[in-house]
């Protein structure tokens, strides 16, 4: 039986002990993907950051994170188990060089924050999967989608990307385009994210199999 690894929602990454950095991630994506996989027979393990997406299912493990670090930890934990990867979580790009202890006092000064990378959870996940494995990860940008998306694809080594226009956070709808390893282009009408979650459960079966 198939098992699919998928992360789903935003991370948050703290400023001090009540504020965050996070990003408009719904987690609606991710959950019409598990409901497809489940469908399809597939077990689901879902690393799942902060977000209204509620999924009940014996074939469907939740892991509940916050924080990229721990969802990064999740994952790392449960690929093993998996067959398909499929990143679907908005994982914030940046987190603060130090978390304050205290509550910052609101001033009328500038507030500086120094900022550096969080750890690219998929691009491990590439690197370290076994060849029996399928890697799918997602983009969403505002301009040059396409360009990027293949850069993307290409510089994480996935085998497939979804690349979505910015339209899509928090939307029912999208209106995406699949991009294969093998240069393949698949270009999507606009679709429920239920429907596209369809298609990109076969592509990734199809993908799993052929491997
Ligand atoms: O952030 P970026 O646009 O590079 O995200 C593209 C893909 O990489 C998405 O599938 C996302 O889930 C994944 N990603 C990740 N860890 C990060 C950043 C992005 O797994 N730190």
């Amino acid at each position: 039986m198939t098992t699919v690894l998928i992360t789903l929602g935003p991370t948050r990454e703290y400023i001090d002990p009540v504020r965050f950095i996070s990003n408009a991630s719904s987690g609606k994506m991710g959950r019409e993907i598990i409901k497809q996989a489940l469908k399809k027979g597939c077990n689901v393990i879902a690393v799942k950051g902060p977000c209204n997406i509620e999924i009940k299912n014996k074939k469907c493990k939740i892991v509940d994170v916050v924080t990229t670090a721990q969802m990064f930890k999740a994952v790392k934990a449960n690929l093993k188990y998996a067959d398909v990867f499929i990143g679907v979580a908005a994982v914030a790009d940046y987190t603060p060089v130090t978390i304050q202890k205290n509550k910052i006092k609101k001033t009328d000064k500038i507030l500086n924050l120094k900022l550096k990378k969080t750890v690219d959870i998929i691009n491990y996940v590439a690197k370290h999967k076994t060849e029996k494995q399928t890697v799918i990860g997602f983009a969403l940008e505002s301009k040059n989608l396409l360009n990027y998306a293949k850069d993307k694809l290409n510089g994480k080594k996935l085998d497939m990307i979804v690349a979505n226009p910015t339209e899509t956070i928090g939307s029912k709808f999208s209106k995406p385009v699949f991009i294969f390893k093998n240069g393949d282009i698949k270009k999507l009408n606009s679709a429920t994210k239920n429907n596209i979650a369809k298609e990109i459960i076969n592509e990734a079966i199809k993908l799993y199999r052929n491997c």
